[in-house]
């Protein structure tokens, strides 16, 4: 069935695609190489989906780079995430700020280094009329730590109870202004959300693929596309051709 597909329909491309590239401990693993070896090529796969975004015309995508729990890892693990963030500053900015590439950050800004932070502002700054595709980098994020983020900030603004629905608190989210994913991609085979994008993600579409990162190239990205054009997204209601 899956070869018959042809190219996804552009109206069935998704608007929001939303990664948790997993996987690249495995792939080092696999390799008898150190797990940085397998971020470092994580990071090198990232560069080729994000220009492979832009060409199948998705126009958002944010990557979980970094979740709340990843600082339970050892220490060199954790430096060796931090520098890579880094280091995809300092070497691709300028290329995907003159691709029409936007750099937005989610998550938690505070806890990583001053150096860092100030990075991550000055391209978010440097991009933020580029609109060719939104990049999210969900570095330091938890959905569960941002949903408690969203309530403590309309506690101080002085929201009050009535004035609060599912439209204000989206608004309160870091994720606000940008439209709900619509397929949620999971490379090398695990079930779960592992807190990403959990408010957002409600009637997200998943994919769910046993490659890993590292490997996950613009043909398996296809793939993904090709499938979720074929679901039928029903957002808890009924399908035209299922009425009586
Ligand atoms: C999960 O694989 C991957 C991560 C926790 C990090 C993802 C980071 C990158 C791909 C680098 C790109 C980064 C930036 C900062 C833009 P895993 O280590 O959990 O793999 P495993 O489950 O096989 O051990």
């Amino acid at each position: 069935m899956m070869g018959n597909i042809k190219h996804p329909q552009p109206e069935k491309i998704p608007q929001h695609v939303a990664i948790i590239m997993d996987g690249n401990g495995r792939w080092a693993l696999s390799r008898g190489k150190p797990r940085l070896a397998g971020h470092r090529a994580g990071t090198e796969n990232l560069r080729r989906i994000i220009q492979a975004s832009v060409e199948f015309g998705v126009k958002y995508l944010t990557i979980y780079a970094f979740s709340t729990e990843n600082w339970g890892r050892p220490p060199a693990e954790i430096k060796g995430l931090m520098h890579i963030f880094e280091n995809v500053i300092d070497k691709e900015l300028n290329e995907l700020h003159k691709e029409g590439v936007q750099l937005r950050h989610i998550g938690r800004l505070e806890k990583l280094s001053p150096k860092l932070r100030k990075k991550v502002l000055g391209a978010i700054e440097l991009t933020k009329e580029n609109n060719k595709l939104i990049l999210n980098i969900a570095f330091n994020y938890g959905g569960r730590d941002e949903i408690v983020y969203a309530i403590q900030k309309m506690i101080t603004e002085g929201v009050s109870p009535e004035e609060v629905n599912i439209e204000m608190m989206s608004q309160y989210l870091f994720t606000a202004g940008t439209p709900d994913p619509d397929l949620v991609i999971r490379t090398s085979g695990e079930l779960r959300t592992s807190n990403f994008l959990i408010w957002q993600s409600a009637y997200a579409e998943w994919y769910i693929t046993p490659t890993f990162w590292p490997d996950f190239d613009k043909e398996e990205y296809g793939k993904a596309l090709k499938t979720y054009a074929t679901r039928d997204r029903r957002f808890g209601g009924v399908s035209e051709e299922h009425y009586e």
